[in-house]
């Protein structure tokens, strides 16, 4: 497997497909995709994680209603491959996201007709070697594609995961939520990884935890408002709201997930990865959907990815946070 620390050579713009389950954090990232010039985002499919389905697809169509965005959305799975489904509600409230103040306003855009998984490998099939698949919720979609089109890993420019960790979880002891949702979804999807011909990336806890977001944020964004009801209001409430659930914890800024991974498709410069063998566990006791990261590659494993480990998280903060808003 080609070892490179940038987006796939030859992509003019860097093409996505972003698989997502909004959350706030997703929000954050597909409006950086949205707004970013050098990204041609082909479409978006949405699959349940961060709370069940309904919700989360409600969400996706008020946030793509509100700025207004034309990319293709689909809905996709609503429960993961084999275990009960597990969600974020108890952490993120009940709608998956928090607000400090103005809600999403109702309004939402309709979702293209159609399931998400057959929308996502018609989309790459229609673009061999181009799509860079970018997945910020659980991988059930992405194991589904998979196994119903299986030359799909091949037709991709590149995979690039937000989950796992190399050691400690957010979910579990030893498990990074949108591995937890879907382990075996995850483990088919790592399976196939060394298969993609422009590589396959995790961005787990430990690089996305240098990625943080704070009241400086919020301000800056808050900023960009005429009027408490904007969308630069909106979504400094919502950013203020994600970083409460930190502030509650004693801490004063949050880990920003789901953009990390979209800053080094913009930036790789910011970022250093490493060739790894990443793993899923499926029958520990304790230890169900831990990623098992071993890094003495290839000495002691085949690789079949790229682990993130670090990140200038100031850096990807202030060219987030300048791209959104220019757009909110
Ligand atoms: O563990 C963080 C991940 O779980 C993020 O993608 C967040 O949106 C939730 O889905
Ligand atoms: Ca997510």
């Amino acid at each position: 497997m080609k070892s490179t620390t940038s987006p796939p050579a030859g992509a003019a713009a860097t093409e996505i497909w972003l698989d997502t389950d909004p959350g706030f954090d997703d929000w954050f990232a597909w409006a950086l995709l949205e707004t970013d010039p050098a990204v041609k985002l082909h479409g978006v499919s949405v699959v349940a994680g961060n709370a069940p389905l309904p919700l989360v697809l409600s969400n996706a169509q008020r946030i793509h209603a509100l700025h207004g965005w034309r990319t293709p959305l689909w809905a996709g799975a609503d429960r993961p491959l084999v275990q009960k489904q597990v969600t974020a509600q108890d952490v993120l409230g009940s709608m998956g996201m928090r607000t400090v103040g103005a809600a999403l306003p109702e309004a939402a855009s309709a979702l293209q007709g159609g399931h998400g998984v057959d929308a996502m490998i018609e989309g790459i099939r229609a673009h061999p070697r181009r799509i860079t698949l970018l997945a910020i919720g659980p991988l059930t979609n992405v194991a589904l594609a998979f196994a119903k089109a299986p030359e799909l890993p091949s037709l991709l420019a590149g995979l690039v995961v937000m989950g796992g960790s190399q050691g400690a979880g957010n979910t579990t002891p030893v498990a990074e939520f949108n591995i937890y949702a879907d382990p075996e979804a995850a483990a088919q999807v790592f399976a196939q990884a060394a298969r993609i011909p422009g590589g396959a990336r995790m961005f787990g806890i430990e690089v996305c935890r240098q990625v943080q977001g704070g009241d400086v944020h919020v301000g800056a964004l808050r900023a960009a408002s005429r009027d408490a009801r904007d969308r630069a209001a909106i979504f400094a409430d919502h950013l203020d709201g994600y970083i409460d659930i930190a502030r509650r914890r004693g801490r004063m800024s949050a880990p920003m997930y789901d953009p990390t991974p979209v800053a080094w498709l913009a930036h790789p410069e910011w970022f250093s990865l490493a060739p790894a063998r990443v793993d899923v566990e499926l029958t520990g006791t304790y230890t169900r959907g831990m990623t098992v990261c071993e890094l003495r590659v290839p000495r002691r494993a085949a690789p079949n990815a790229e682990v993130a480990l670090s990140a200038d998280g100031a850096k990807v903060m202030d060219w987030a946070v300048e791209l959104l808003r220019s757009t909110l």
